[in-house]
């Protein structure tokens, strides 16, 4: 059975949806990068180690990769899920966990990279929006696209109704994607490409819910 390191900085929402998801494989441990996240609390109250390293403490972004890397190994990850974990991580980490290593973001890559998506989303006047989850490479937000969600933006959206609709969808793509990779089904090329395997890749990798 594969294991997977879940890395966090807050609410944890994505967490919940992957806790609750029965995924074939083991949760090992959540890593918070804020001691204050509400997500640690989460993962306690669902019996999976909750690690709180607390990014102030380091000297320099090097370290503080050097000892969560240390951290994730410890418990022998897999896969990495980066999921609402709000730091930037560098080269070095980034190629230590090619190919095991995901992010969720709140758009429509390769649209609306970095912080403010719905905002971003709203001021644009575009009428789909919707989020993405792809492997981690070392460009901010970019990365091989492995499953979007995409939504309405709807005339009387404001951030937060947005978010809210967008984050719905977050929880069954995350939990899809990692169910992908635990069943062995999901690769990242060396050339970069994302593989799904067996039936169904084209329809699979989009979710694009009935307009109501
Ligand atoms: C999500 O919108 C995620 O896409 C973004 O940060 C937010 C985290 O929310 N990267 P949560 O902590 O999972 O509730």
């Amino acid at each position: 059975m594969k294991s997977v390191v879940i890395l966090i900085s807050g609410r944890g929402s994505n967490l919940l949806a992957l806790l609750e998801a029965q995924l074939p494989g083991s949760i090992a441990a959540v890593i918070s990068n804020r001691p204050e996240a509400t997500g640690l609390e989460l993962a306690r109250s669902h019996g999976v180690a909750a690690v709180s390293l607390d990014h102030r403490r380091y000297a320099s972004r090097e370290e503080f990769d050097l000892a969560l890397a240390a951290e994730i190994d410890r418990h022998g990850a897999d896969l990495v899920v980066l999921a609402g974990f709000m730091r930037i991580l560098g080269d070095a980490f980034v190629r230590r966990y090619s190919g095991r290593l995901l992010n969720i973001h709140p758009s429509l890559l390769p649209v609306f990279p970095g912080l403010d998506t719905h905002a971003r989303a709203l001021a644009a006047g575009v009428k789909i929006h919707g989020c993405s989850v792809h492997f981690v490479t070392p460009a901010l937000d970019s990365g091989p696209i492995v499953i979007q969600a995409a939504v309405p933006v709807l005339g009387l959206d404001d951030e937060q109704t947005l978010a809210a609709r967008v984050l719905a969808q977050e929880h069954r793509i995350y939990p899809q994607a990692v169910r992908w990779f635990l069943e062995g089904r999901l690769e990242l090329t060396a050339a970069g490409r994302v593989v799904l395997s067996d039936e169904g890749e084209a329809s699979a990798s989009l979710i694009a819910p009935a307009l109501g």
